[in-house]
């Protein structure tokens, strides 16, 4: 089924679709069997990074076949309606568990400079989890300013601003159920 663009009021920004709805589900499904591959038998934690990641993970998690916990942090380097990034970025860690007791799955909606993910791995790794792998819905290498390479990446994207499922321009578009570029 070809995913058709939203006419509505509001969606004007919105240019292509560039990964609709049943390629993520498939793609997510495969990987989640990988994931419950690689961690059966393995305390697994997924640690989401908010907002971008939210629906990835939820549906993520319902392909994993293992048993797993749950826990989310908010890294942003961005500012209002900015599509670059500050270079300031804050981190604000809500992970309440001891996680040296953890394979950590780090779960991360899209990797651009690869700065956010170098510097919450570093942060990460200093709480000693038992292994830490991440896991990003979206790659776009073009952008790499740093050494960084996703244990898991589940689909390549061109160098133009992407929303939907979970991920924003200002804010919204965060409901849209496929991934499209949109004109800034
Ligand atoms: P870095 O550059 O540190 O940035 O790898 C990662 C974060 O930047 C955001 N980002 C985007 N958000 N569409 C978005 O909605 C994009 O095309 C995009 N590129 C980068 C995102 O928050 C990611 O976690
Ligand atoms: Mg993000």
């Amino acid at each position: 089924m070809v995913d058709t663009l939203p006419v509505s009021f509001g969606y004007e920004n919105i240019k292509r679709v560039i990964i609709p709805e049943n390629e993520l589900k498939a793609r997510i499904a495969e990987v989640g069997k990988c994931i419950s591959l690689e961690y059966s038998e393995k305390p697994l934690l997924l640690i989401a990074i908010l907002k971008g990641s939210f629906i990835f993970l939820a549906d993520l998690c319902r392909e994993i076949t293992v048993p797993c916990e749950v826990e989310f942090m908010r890294s942003s380097s961005y500012v209002g309606n900015s599509t670059v990034s500050t270079g300031n970025p804050k981190d604000i860690f809500g992970i309440d568990k001891d996680i040296s007791k953890y394979h950590v799955l780090l779960v991360e909606d899209i990797v651009d400079t690869g700065k956010t993910l170098v510097r919450v791995t570093e942060q990460l790794k200093k709480l000693n989890p038992l292994s830490l792998k991440v896991c990003t819905l979206l790659d776009k290498p073009e952008r790499r300013e740093v050494d960084f390479s996703p244990d898991f990446a589940l689909f390549i994207v061109p160098d133009v601003f992407v929303v939907g499922y979970g991920l924003d321009f200002d804010e919204k578009y965060r409901n849209l159920p496929y991934i499209a570029e949109v004109s800034l």
